[in-house]
């Protein structure tokens, strides 16, 4: 091979190497990682991004290369010469491939495992998924319920997440993981958040029509910061769990209700489901009492379906997963504030 061929596949292969690492580095594909997590599958990314950026590169110059060295004249319709194997060749394009595959295999395993390896004192939190609507709580601060979820920096959490009805997904994308939540199935997510922020926390499993309304936030807080918000909701949680519409309106908080309804009283702007502010309208147009109306709503949602909104959305089994006194202080709360409105 003569030294200029050489050259000239150098170049074309350091060009298409440039250009396919302007693409990779100049476009913004993924998020900042947010979490020791995303860090280490950012590094098994780019690892994998540079082996193949090298591959293109060679691939990509013998191509061009021979398409315009090689070429047939336009009226050559010989054929070209008979091409036997090559073994050394062959070697080589077995045996490099293969330690590349390998290599990624090994550090693909070494992140794995890292990310599954929680540090000292971890911080325990339920993951509850339910058509439409995330709820968090926190099992060392008394079960304080919560639709945003709160973390500190820093330190390991593992969520516990769990499904009321059908296969959702968690899904923080900065954090870097998803994970399944499966009725009748427990299923477990390990965090280490490493930025302050607001994320969103997405429904990433096409489940009915709300799902793409299936979202909260992911509050990443400092270590002090967290723990006298903690504190404080485990204080609360505490006085006001005498029934009554302030608890009706925490329950109606901690289920994600707002996902789906308007409620003034609860500042509620969701819009897939009847708005809550106009319950006695629609206790009207059902023809029955105001109380009895909402109860059956919550127990029994398709008894009565408000026209223009479809069936089979508002959860069946919402009903049967509170508490007598949780649904009594729920409906308390709906019905004072409808009359209110
Ligand atoms: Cu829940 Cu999609």
């Amino acid at each position: 091979m003569r030294r200029g061929s050489i050259l000239t596949l150098i170049g074309i292969g350091v060009i298409a190497g440039g250009i396919a690492t302007a693409v990779a580095v100049l476009l913004p594909w993924l998020p900042t990682p947010s979490s020791r997590e995303a860090g280490r599958i950012d590094f098994v990314i780019w690892f994998v991004i540079v082996i193949c950026i090298v591959i293109f590169a060679i691939v990509a110059a013998a191509m061009l290369y021979s398409i315009v060295r090689f070429r047939a004249a336009p009226d050559d319709e010989s054929d070209g010469p008979p091409i036997h194997g090559h073994t050394g060749l062959e070697i080589v394009w077995t045996l490099v491939p293969t330690a590349l595959v390998t290599a990624i295999a090994i550090v693909s395993a070494i992140v794995l495992s890292q990310n599954d390896a929680q540090g000292k004192d971890v911080l325990n939190v339920d993951v509850t998924a339910q058509q439409f609507a995330w709820s968090f709580s926190y099992p060392d601060a008394g079960g304080y319920t919560s639709p945003i979820l709160r973390l500190p920096k820093d330190r390991s959490v593992l969520l516990t997440l769990h499904s009321k009805d059908v296969i959702h997904s968690f899904w923080v994308p900065e954090f870097g993981q998803k994970q399944d939540t499966v009725p009748g199935l427990t299923t477990t997510l390990h965090i280490t958040p490493d930025r302050l922020g607001t994320f969103p926390v997405i429904c990433t499993e096409l489940c009915g029509l709300g799902h793409a309304l299936m979202r909260s936030q992911a509050i990443v807080m400092t270590p002090a910061a967290f723990e006298s918000w903690l504190a404080k909701q485990t204080k609360a949680a505490g006085s006001t769990s005498s029934g009554g519409t302030a608890a009706g309106k925490t329950v109606f908080a901690d289920n994600g209700c707002a996902a789906c309804h308007t409620l003034a009283a609860a500042g509620a702007t969701g819009k897939v489901g009847p708005d809550l502010d106009k319950l006695s309208t629609y206790a009207q147009q059902a023809g029955q009492p105001l109380e009895s109306f909402v109860r059956q709503s919550i127990v029994d949602p398709n008894a009565y379906v408000q026209p223009g909104f479809p069936k089979n959305v508002m959860p069946q089994t919402f009903g049967s997963s509170l508490s007598k006194s949780q649904l009594d202080s729920l409906v308390q709360f709906l019905v004072s504030s409808s009359k209110k409105g």
